[in-house]
């Protein structure tokens, strides 16, 4: 990207237009918050995928040129840019929160053939070739900047020193730290220095890669090989303002089903009607709460979207409802491939519309995928969701409740899908490299709309690969981990990063998808996903079998004794989930969220915080029986025990194999339900309070959890206070049927 000189600037409403000699670069004023740096060097009516419907306000701002620098003033934030795109970001007092770099990247050792074909030999991979990006640009890195955020990405909470990529990956292998992509893609990263917090939202499609101080200790880097240069800045006085402005641009996750929160048990390899029930029976015979044992692909007739194996499951709609009366709710997967097979509907009707993504000379481009030969619809053009969406009908018509998307990076096995396949992005038609990271978002959107206009329910739909924003359509999984405490390890780092990227219904498959689990990994796994609002034991084919009772007794009473917890906070999850329809705030928070200024959270790993009230210590690692616990400031109550702690220090906490260190604010109150088997088992007629401490407050959301009712004022909303040994109850707001009653225990 050249500039040179600034010409001058034009200012049109929200935008200012600054001429350089070499360049156009537009600052669009989206909020006083929020400002967007867009250099059209690719198409200058560029329409995002992330945001939709337009986000600028009216807001006051001035444009200043003086001695040719431009200088943009919102109430909150200062830019001012000057000749060769040379940039500082101030707050409204003037002092520096980001500005560009204007050196150029430093160079890595570069290899001799002969080197790298040595090191090649013995199969090491080159982590990393330094390669310059069309789309490039620098920004000045601070000793002591920390980054969050990014979406899924492997390895710690801070990820500064790392070195990533957004192109969404299928990847079977262990994940490791270093890992420079996974599922997904969200160019979103929170910058945290002292005195200043800040969000930078990189809204383009293409593959991209974001170096946050591993090439240089000077500078961290964006880059991608196509696209515009679409940056937007979000000021923030803290991290939760930065996440409540992110998600104002991109959008939040809307309130689920409550059940969607409940315990779901899966595997890839239930290959019969026969295995489900059985597996379902045990739930209930077990008494391990539960509200899904999830269709995985074998219950498709060859593995054929939205056809059933009756052969293998029986009538279709039979075991469903059949489950359906003991409180199971059908879930099913949903895979992109199409089978490339005349006479199945799903292809001949794609094929006669011309639905499916063409190669560059106009075929029908054709992978392999679990069919075997598959095609690829091309979810970016409306009329092509709404056909996949319409085809949902087959599945609800059935009984079923949720949709699991699979494979849709989207993945295929025989190579990579070429760049120059052709996709479209509603009537632009374009290619696979535009499309690749979004074709999750499409899909997700299109089995979001179509679940919700077939059920009038709030749709459940579970996605493995997404872009910025598709958490207004979908819940995600971390994909495909396996069995190792690392990768238990990664849970709190990964789902509390995903959290502070806007995606605040996420979990991980709990005893890890490949290789075989253990019963001290199982339990201390499904004791860090508590609070997880994705809460799922899934594995794969040809592992060894994980569900809760298949390690004896011991086991099975703790693992029941933490799928039970899970069910008693669940009206504490859905409470925050209702909070985060306003601010987009996570459920699970890591500590530096809502202590940024304390440092010993800056790099905090495994521990996290559930809301603001609750404060959890997962064992993960093996064999360990004792750990250390930071508290933050304030008081804490040690759930089990019941001890009150004074924070800002590190504690040792007793954590034999049943316990996971649980602390609750001293001063707050936590609703809670009371046990059932499933959500709908009975009504949840009766809320306990858990009381922290002898003066307390707390609010509680209430409504039928299940459709959109609550949009137009169905809902109860509580306000409590705890004081002189007495309850006040005070309604905020009141349009459902209120409890029968309001038990308070006292922590
Ligand atoms: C992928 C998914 C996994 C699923 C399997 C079979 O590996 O990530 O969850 O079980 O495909 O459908």
């Amino acid at each position: 990207m050249y500039f040179w000189k600034v010409l001058g600037t034009t200012t049109e409403d929200n935008q200012v237009l600054i001429k350089y000699e070499q360049q156009e670069v537009i600052v669009q004023v989206i909020t006083e918050e929020i400002v967007r740096l867009f250099v059209p060097c690719w198409m200058k009516e560029y329409e995002s995928v992330a945001i939709e419907g337009e986000p600028a306000v009216p807001c006051d701002f001035d444009v200043i040129e003086q001695q040719g620098q431009v200088q943009i003033k919102t109430p909150a934030v200062i830019l001012t840019l000057g000749d060769d795109f040379k940039f500082v970001f101030t707050d409204k007092y003037g002092d520096e929160i980001l500005s560009s770099y204007d050196g150029d990247r430093k160079k890595y050792e570069a290899l001799s053939e002969e080197d790298l074909g040595l090191v090649e030999s013995e199969g090491h991979q080159m982590a990393f070739m330094q390669k310059e990006h069309v789309v490039q640009q620098l920004f000045k890195l601070n000793s002591e900047d920390r980054f969050y955020g990014m979406g899924d990405k492997t390895g710690f909470l801070n990820k500064r020193g790392y070195a990533y990529q957004n192109w969404n990956s299928d990847i079977p292998q262990i994940h490791h730290e270093n890992m420079p992509a996974l599922y997904k893609s969200i160019p979103f990263v929170i910058g945290k220095g002292p005195g200043y917090t800040y969000g930078l939202f990189f809204d383009n499609t293409f593959h991209s890669y974001m170096d946050m101080g591993k090439e240089s200790s000077e500078y961290f880097f964006y880059g991608a090989d196509g696209g515009n240069f679409d940056m937007y800045f979000i000021s923030g006085e803290k991290i939760p303002d930065v996440i409540e402005h992110y998600t104002y641009l991109t959008g939040r996750a809307p309130l689920p089903q409550l059940w969607t929160l409940g315990y779901h048990q899966c595997r890839w390899g239930y290959d019969s009607a026969a295995d489900i029930r059985d597996v379902a029976m045990k739930m209930r015979q077990h008494q391990i709460p539960c509200e899904s044992v999830q269709y995985d692909i074998d219950y498709m007739d060859g593995y054929r979207v939205f056809t059933w194996n009756e052969e293998e499951y029986g009538k279709k709609g039979e075991l469903i409802s059949e489950l359906e009366e003991k409180g199971f709710k059908a879930i099913c997967i949903i895979d992109p491939g199409v089978k490339e097979d005349k006479g199945y509907f799903m292809y001949d009707q794609g094929i006669k519309n011309g639905y499916f993504a063409k190669d560059k000379d106009g075929n029908v481009y054709v992978n392999t995928v679990w069919p075997g030969k598959s095609v690829f619809p091309d979810f970016g053009r409306e009329e092509v969701r709404q056909w996949w969406a319409n085809n949902h009908l087959k599945l609800t018509d059935m009984g079923v409740k949720g949709i699991w998307n699979d494979m849709n990076e989207p993945a295929s096995f025989n190579g990579p899908l070429p760049n120059d396949v052709q996709f479209s992005i509603n009537d632009r038609l374009t290619t696979h490299e535009e499309v690749h990271n979004v074709y999750g978002h499409f899909m997700s959107m299109a089995t979001y709309e179509g679940m919700a206009e077939i059920t009038g329910k709030r749709p459940l739909v579970i996605t493995r690969a997404c872009y910025a924003g598709t958490q207004k359509y979908a819940a995600v999984w971390t994909g495909d981990n396996q069995s190792v405490w690392s990768h238990l390890q990664m849970l709190i780092p990964q789902i509390c990063n995903l959290g502070m990227s806007g995606f605040t219904i996420a979990g991980t498959d709990i005893g890890g998808f490949g290789g075989d689990t253990n019963p001290e990994l199982l339990v201390r796994w499904v004791q860090a996903a508590t609070f997880c609002t994705f809460y799922r034991n899934h594995c794969a084919k040809g592992q060894l079998m994980q569900e809760p009772w298949q390690f004896g007794e011991k086991v099975l009473d703790i693992y029941r004794k933490y799928v039970e917890l899970h069910y008693r906070f669940l009206p504490y999850i859905y409470d925050l989930l209702f909070e985060s329809q306003i601010t987009g705030l996570p459920v699970m928070r890591p500590l530096v969220l809502h202590y940024e200024d304390d440092e010993n959270t800056f790099n905090l790993n495994n521990e996290f915080l559930v809301g603001e009230n609750m404060l959890v210590a997962p064992i993960v690692e093996q064999g360990v029986t004792k750990r250390l616990v930071y508290l933050p400031a304030g008081n804490w109550i040690n759930y089990w025990t019941k001890e009150r702690i004074t924070g800002n220090k590190h504690i040792i906490v007793d954590a034999p194999l049943d316990i996971m260190p649980i602390f609750i604010k001293e001063g707050s109150i936590i609703p809670m339900y009371e046990d059932v088997q499933y959500v709908g088992e009975k009504k949840y007629d009766k809320l306990k309070l858990l009381v922290a401490g002898d003066c307390a407050w707390g609010s509680h959301y209430q409504d039928n959890g299940e459709d959109f009712e609550y949009m137009d004022g169905q809902y109860n909303l509580y306000s409590f206070t705890y004081e002189n040994g007495q309850l006040d109850t005070d309604m905020l707001h009141e349009g459902y049927e209120k409890y029968n009653s309001i038990e308070v225990e006292l922590l």
